[in-house]
């Protein structure tokens, strides 16, 4: 039976989270999702770069498997992908709510990649390529995360 895995990026973000005392109350928030992540000088790049892995059920299956079951990635994102994971609830500030309409709407496929490429300096959201997955592991998982947006 294949035994859930602490990524190796775990290891970064959890010292980063000592480190910065993000080890924080069972009320942390979360930060404005709005503001770009991505560096301003980075932005207009990441912008326009799109998701060279088409929009079909099976890239959306892979995506899933790989958010729900490479990593132990639906301990911070919760399984929903709102944010509320058993340990995402003690970081300051929380993991985005992936779900939010309005945060998906403001990004774009690159801008999501970026993120997941290069991290959210100053938070437990690492630098998870090429620690924990490859560039195409990365693309299907954006393409999963555009199945969450609510309402
Ligand atoms: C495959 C695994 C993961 C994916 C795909 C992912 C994806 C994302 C995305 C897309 C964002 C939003 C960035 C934006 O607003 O532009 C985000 C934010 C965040 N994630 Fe993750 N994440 C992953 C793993 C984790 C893990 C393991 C943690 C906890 C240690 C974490 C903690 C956070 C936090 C705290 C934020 C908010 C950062 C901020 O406000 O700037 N994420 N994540």
């Amino acid at each position: 039976m294949n035994r859930p895995r602490v990524p190796a990026a775990g290891i970064q973000w959890a010292a980063l989270a000592g480190a910065i005392g993000l080890a924080a109350t069972a009320t942390a928030l979360e930060r404005d999702p709005l503001p770009p992540r991505v560096p301003i000088g980075k932005l207009a790049d990441a912008k326009k770069t799109t998701n060279p892995i088409a929009a079909t059920p099976e890239a959306n299956a892979r995506g899933t498997a790989l958010f729900e079951g490479k990593g132990t990635w639906v301990k911070c994102h919760g399984l929903s992908g709102s944010g509320n994971g058993s340990f995402g609830k003690n970081l300051k500030p929380s993991p985005r709510n992936l779900t939010n309409a309005e945060w998906q709407k403001s990004r774009t496929d690159g801008e999501l990649f970026w993120v997941i490429k290069y991290g959210s300096p100053a938070t437990g959201m690492v630098s998870l390529i090429p620690s924990d997955i490859d560039v195409n592991e990365a693309w299907h998982i954006v393409r999963y995360l555009r199945t969450l947006e609510g309402p």
